[in-house]
């Protein structure tokens, strides 16, 4: 008779994997790899100096609440460290706050094509993912609050959003509050925040400043370019910090990460450069695909949405295979409900001519690029 393993919790096995861009393809040859949203030039030197003096004290417990950083973090956007929560990644924060808010019986609500990570957060507590309908694939605030039911828990935004890379401006996400329920938990996950260049964006500092029931993650993966350490924060209300701080492995940070996230924060020209060749790039980007007839969604952060036409042997699925044949890798995006999109980082320019050229060879059929 077979043994019988142990049973996860019902609604754990119902959840669909998360799948990471692809970051490699068969052979030796480099690739140009625009797929998770990366920056193109890594981390500051500074931080790096900064992960290689950790390694003197390997055998060493980091500081235990990733003191720090959080008080690094707290000098530089004014904040109180006590209201910051470090994690490994933000992706540990997205699920400490369903941890802590979600439980069997309850909802929690994002927008249709909104991180796939809040799905998995959800459903890993047992608790009913709901999402709401988009307006130009953006997320849209009436129609998460008429998804709102008395179940409803916890709503994520991602501001911007990953994978369209649009954005809610300010004062539509003070109306959500404002309107959603106060024991509902609103969490802004403000990933791309840096990048956001726009006068009606706040990543979401303000509102959890000045209301109780309101978290605003962040991390070192994206503009600091230390994705691989795993470093996210979270800012919240005091009754939140102390709530996840409960629940958190009691050193999720490790101490060549806190080393190396405080170090980056110094070296804030670097992090500039990197915005600068972001704002320059994106908009030249989305200005040339236009121009071979891809529709591109008006981005805010350090990638874009290319929309292929349907039916017309130009799909998305052809285009991914196309570019992985000259080495270049995009990110598929049909588990975001976006079959015929893919998403694209922006890379170095060195990558970001290749990128184009092969596009514009692709949708010109014939390798020229299309007039
Ligand atoms: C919107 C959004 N939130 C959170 C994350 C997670 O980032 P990390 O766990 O590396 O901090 C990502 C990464 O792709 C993202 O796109």
């Amino acid at each position: 008779m077979a043994a019988r393993g142990p049973r996860p919790r019902p609604g754990v096995l119902d959840i669909a994997p998360y799948v990471p861009g692809t970051s490699a393809l068969p052979g030796a040859h480099p690739v140009i790899k625009l797929s998770s949203n990366e920056t193109p030039f890594g981390p500051s030197p500074r931080a790096i100096e900064a992960y290689h003096a950790a390694s003197a004290s390997l055998s060493r417990y980091p500081d235990g609440s990733a003191r720090p950083l959080r008080e690094a973090i707290g000098a530089f956007y004014g904040l109180d460290p006590a209201r910051i929560v470090c994690g490994a990644g933000s992706d540990e924060l997205l699920n400490l706050l369903a941890a802590v808010y979600l439980g069997p019986g309850d909802e929690a609500i994002y927008s249709a094509h909104g991180f796939l990570v809040y799905k998995i957060a959800i459903m890993g507590r047992g608790a009913t993912p709901v999402a709401a309908p988009e307006t130009n694939l953006t997320a849209d605030v009436d129609a998460i609050l008429a998804s709102v039911s008395p179940r409803t828990r916890l709503v994520f935004i991602a501001n911007p959003n990953n994978p369209t890379g649009t954005y809610l401006p300010f004062d539509e996400v003070k109306r959500l509050r404002q309107s959603l329920p106060d024991d509902v938990l609103l969490v802004l996950d403000a990933a791309y925040a840096e990048y956001v260049r726009k006068n009606d964006y706040e990543s979401g500092i303000e509102l959890v400043a000045t209301s109780p029931n309101t978290v605003m993650t962040r991390t070192f993966s994206k503009l600091y370019g230390l994705a691989s350490l795993r470093i996210g924060w979270a800012y919240c209300p005091p009754s939140v910090a102390d709530a996840l701080n409960r629940i958190r492995g009691p050193f999720n940070v490790s101490g060549p990460a806190i080393a190396a996230g405080v170090a980056a924060l110094t070296d804030q020209s670097w992090a500039q450069a990197a915005v600068e060749h972001n704002e320059v790039w994106r908009g030249r980007m989305a200005e040339a695909l236009a121009g071979i007839e891809l529709k591109v969604t008006p981005s805010a952060a350090n990638f874009l949405l290319l929309h292929f036409p349907k039916g017309s042997g130009r799909s998305a699925v052809a285009a991914d295979k196309f570019l992985h044949g000259r080495r270049i890798i995009l990110r598929r995006v049909e588990e975001y409900g976006l079959p015929d999109a893919l998403r694209m980082t922006i890379g170095t320019e060195e990558e970001n001519r290749a990128a184009l050229s092969a596009l514009a060879s692709f949708m010109g059929g014939n390798g020229a690029p299309h007039r």
